[in-house]
């Protein structure tokens, strides 16, 4: 392998990208560092390029102009817009799947179909594109019911429906055009139910090495009540008494599978692919696939990788990826989401933040920047909905999750929110 620096362009502007940048930098390999929009913590690590980072044209333009070796695509959004494509097409590397393996997270209705022909177990689901005949089927099998707009809704596209009328409410909202084309087709499938476990994997098309297990929390409320979110707080590893070897293989086994149906149809999937499961009674079930890092499961994953992750990344574009190339520390790692009130709904902006670096000082503490920015006195102030990411690794879950809501505690912003039971179900 080349010792050669490479120049990166990272795309993206939340924590999962804050913490992509963290690794990135830690490299051997890592020459210039320049990052499209990004946010208010990465200003001392990375050059802030503004480009529209959706534009295939755009970046793979700015980045040959620039001798970018290697392009890291963060979000779905420029996935599934094709930007990988373009950016291979000019010759330089890219992390991050092609627009046609994207579309395992761009459109429900294409996952499930290479999911049932790879043998993969899954809700069972009927996929409409007109609302009456979805209405009929939803009051012929009655709630609970799972309603899902099939393309990119921002996580919003998912309604778990208790009753026949929330059901109907949203095959309405769905169909009413709320999610764009996102709702143009309506896919609707069983409830699955048990505790969730997300398996982020890497692959290079044909190898798949499965990075860490962790466990979000979706729901804005302790006790998993309240409306849905971006994530909540997460935690990594999920200890064998949620998610036994046993489960733990089939996962890996079904997320190789879904590479190598891709590829048998002539598809490479290279990049990060996010498999998300229900623990069933069964074992376990995909509830959705994600063509990228979660967020915020990697600001738990990376922290605890040791790897070089240009290198992986290279690898991973170049069809070279290897096991070995990938190992762990045997720690444990927290995070807790700190956002604005009123998130997932309207809140404000521009709230100084202070603590920051107090927090950091604790051991093993790092606090990745989500909805952040630097304001023009050089305050950092909230500029998002999801503010920080404030993660604590330690040698045990006790003493990662105390040292995280330490850290949360020492960090100040007006309307400063978090939940208070992140990773409970982790302890016995
Ligand atoms: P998704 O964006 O598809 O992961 O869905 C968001 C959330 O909705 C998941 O994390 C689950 O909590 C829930 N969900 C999705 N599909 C199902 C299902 N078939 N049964 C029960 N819950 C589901
Ligand atoms: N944490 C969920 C996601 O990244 O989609």
């Amino acid at each position: 392998m080349s010792n050669a620096k490479v120049d990166i362009l990272l795309l993206g502007s939340g924590g999962r990208e804050h913490a992509l940048l963290v690794k990135l930098a830690e490299s051997s390999r890592a020459g210039k560092l320049y990052v499209a929009p990004g946010n208010g913590g990465m200003d001392a690590m990375a050059q802030k390029v503004e480009l529209d980072a959706e534009s295939p044209v755009a970046v793979a333009t700015w980045a040959r102009e620039h001798n970018v070796g290697l392009v890291v695509i963060g979000p779905e959004a420029p996935l599934v817009a094709g930007v990988a494509d373009a950016v291979r097409s000019a010759g330089i590397p890219c992390f991050g799947p092609n627009g046609d393996a994207a579309q395992m997270e761009g459109s429900k209705k294409f996952a499930k179909q290479v999911m049932a022909r790879a043998g993969v177990p899954t809700a069972a689901y009927r996929s409409f594109t007109e609302q009456e005949p979805c209405e009929a089927y939803v009051r012929q099998v009655g709630a609970p019911i799972v309603i899902k707009a099939d393309g990119l809704a921002a996580g919003k596209g998912v309604i778990v429906a208790k009753t026949l009328e929330e059901a109907l409410e949203g095959v309405r909202e769905c169909f009413s055009g709320v999610f764009g084309d996102a709702g143009a087709t309506v896919v609707v499938e069983e409830t699955l139910e048990g505790p969730e476990c997300s398996l982020l994997a890497l692959t290079d098309g044909k190898t798949v090495v499965p990075l860490a297990t962790a466990q979000d929390h979706k729901r804005a409320l302790d006790g998993d009540k309240g409306p849905n979110t971006g994530g909540m707080g997460v935690y990594s590893p999920v200890p064998e008494h949620l998610v036994s070897a046993e489960d733990l293989a089939t996962m890996v086994e079904v997320e190789q599978r879904v590479v190598d149906e891709l590829a048998s149809e002539g598809i490479t999937y290279s990049g990060c692919l996010y498999g998300g499961f229900m623990l069933t009674a069964e074992g376990p079930k995909v509830l959705e696939f994600n063509a990228r890092f979660g967020d915020p499961e990697t600001q738990v994953v990376l922290p605890r990788m040791k790897a070089d992750l240009v290198d992986v990344f290279l690898a991973c574009d170049d069809g070279t990826l290897t096991p070995d190339m990938v190992s762990w520390d045997n720690d444990w790692a927290v995070s807790v989401v700190l956002t604005s009130a009123g998130y997932p709904g309207s809140y404000e902006k521009g709230k100084v933040i202070t603590g920051i670096e107090k927090a950091e000082a604790l051991e093993g503490v790092t606090v990745y920047h989500a909805g952040t920015a630097v304001s023009e006195d050089g305050s950092i102030v909230t500029s998002g909905g999801r503010v920080l990411d404030v993660t604590a690794v330690a040698p045990t879950f006790e003493e990662a999750r105390a040292r995280a809501y330490e850290a949360c505690e020492l960090i100040d912003f007006e309307g400063k929110t978090y939940r208070s039971d992140i990773g409970l179900r982790a302890v016995k």
